[in-house]
């Protein structure tokens, strides 16, 4: 087998020198110039006082945004940074009005819990939200999501990558039927950005959110919004802000003059620490390329699963490799313990009641990692330590 130069990654990541790592679809592993990054933030803070916000600080949200862009196929300000994906959703709902006879919400039944949380909060403003139910609660048929989109709908909201399972959808199937009904997509790309490779101009999706924390390695507070240029001079969020208006420094009172760029899907002041941690990890993704990434991702969470079968485990994801994204899971009884007890001897992975145990290899998972993994596993299961 070819050596796997993804590997000289790993010196960057500490936490990899003594603990196996199978948690970037939660928390990317923080690369070690992320602290010189935040180092960095407190010395201008420090040493540059207000003035920062002239030199570089304002336009971060938008620069940050072309990182992330340039890894989803977005353009040159296309793209700006939140606090996270609850917030963008939230954003991208509230440019519209729920009360005529388009009011329909078709959301996938994979779909982030927090995103439904918003839907069913515009119900007040009249919109009808229809929830697709997975019929196994890992995966969703996709003639299941065709058939809910009619001349009714407005919005349709898909989870690229389910968080549960990481069964993957058909975005681009999808974003034809909705657009052919006059519907818009916001595709949430939270567990694929970063691991699977994303295009949103090809895919013509209308938003798209996602993170920095999981996949990005770019540490929690930094969450992303995408919306399609054409879009944007038509599009009037009622989730805003000052630093949304067209002359942010003049105060206006009284109804909003957007700004004509992205910076109208911006609102307050942005939360400048986690844009400075979420740089590094950006530029590594953007530096080894997403195809690459994938690539060792499918090869190691198939790899995963051998061993799981091979230990008589239950595997819940997909075996087809196209319609699994970067997460392994395997179902064992008292998972949740397990995992506890996993945390206690280094190797982090997390648990989701009604799916089981999430492991993802990312590019810097060596491959006795994942035996080491499955080994733990099944020592504890087997040794009977977990009742
Ligand atoms: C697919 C997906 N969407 C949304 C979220 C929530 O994101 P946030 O906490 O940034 O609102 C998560 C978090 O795990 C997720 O996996």
């Amino acid at each position: 087998m070819s050596p796997d130069a993804l590997l000289s990654w790993r010196k960057e990541f500490p936490i990899l020198e003594h603990t196996t790592y199978l948690i970037s679809h939660s928390l990317g592993a923080m690369p070690r110039r992320a602290a010189g990054a935040l180092q960095q933030f407190a010395e201008t803070w420090a040493s540059r006082g207000i003035r920062a916000w002239e030199e570089g600080w304002w336009e971060m949200p938008l620069a940050i945004g072309d990182l992330i862009g340039s890894i989803i196929g977005a353009g040159p300000g296309q793209v700006v940074m939140h606090q996270n994906v609850s917030i963008c959703q939230w954003i991208a709902a509230s440019c519209f009005d729920w009360k005529g006879p388009r009011n329909k919400i078709v959301t996938d039944g994979l779909n982030f819990p927090s995103n439904d949380y918003i839907y069913h909060g515009l119900e007040r403003q009249g919109a009808r939200v229809c929830r697709v139910a997975s019929p196994d609660g890992m995966t969703l048929p996709l003639e299941l999501m065709l058939a809910a989109i009619d001349e009714q709908t407005q919005l349709v909201s898909v989870s690229h990558v389910a968080f549960r399972s990481s069964f993957v959808q058909d975005l681009a199937a999808i974003t034809r039927r909705a657009h052919e009904a006059g519907a818009l997509v916001i595709a949430d790309l939270y567990q694929s950005a970063g691991t699977l490779p994303v295009d949103v101009r090809a895919l013509g999706v209308d938003f798209a959110t996602g993170g920095a924390v999981k996949w990005l390695c770019g540490g929690p507070g930094a969450g992303y919004l995408y919306v399609r240029a054409d879009l944007l001079p038509r599009l009037e969020p009622a989730a805003t802000g000052w630093m949304a208006h067209r002359h942010p420094f003049e105060f206006e009172p009284g109804p909003i003059d957007f700004a004509p760029d992205a910076y109208r899907f911006l609102n307050g002041t942005p939360s400048v620490p986690a844009l400075y941690a979420a740089r590094s990890g950006c530029e590594i993704v953007n530096q080894i390329g997403v195809e690459a990434i994938r690539a060792k991702s499918i090869r190691q969470t198939q790899r995963l699963i051998e061993l799981a079968d091979e230990a008589g485990m239950r595997v819940r994801s997909c075996r087809d490799a196209r319609a699994r994204g970067g997460v392994v899971v395997v179902d064992v009884p008292n998972g949740e313990e397990v995992t506890r007890e996993l945390a206690r001897r280094e190797v982090l992975v997390d648990y989701r009641p009604g799916a089981g145990i999430r492991m993802a290899p990312h590019f810097y998972t060596a491959d006795e990692e994942l035996e080491r993994a499955i080994g733990e596993i099944r020592a504890i299961v087997d040794g009977g330590l977990i009742r």
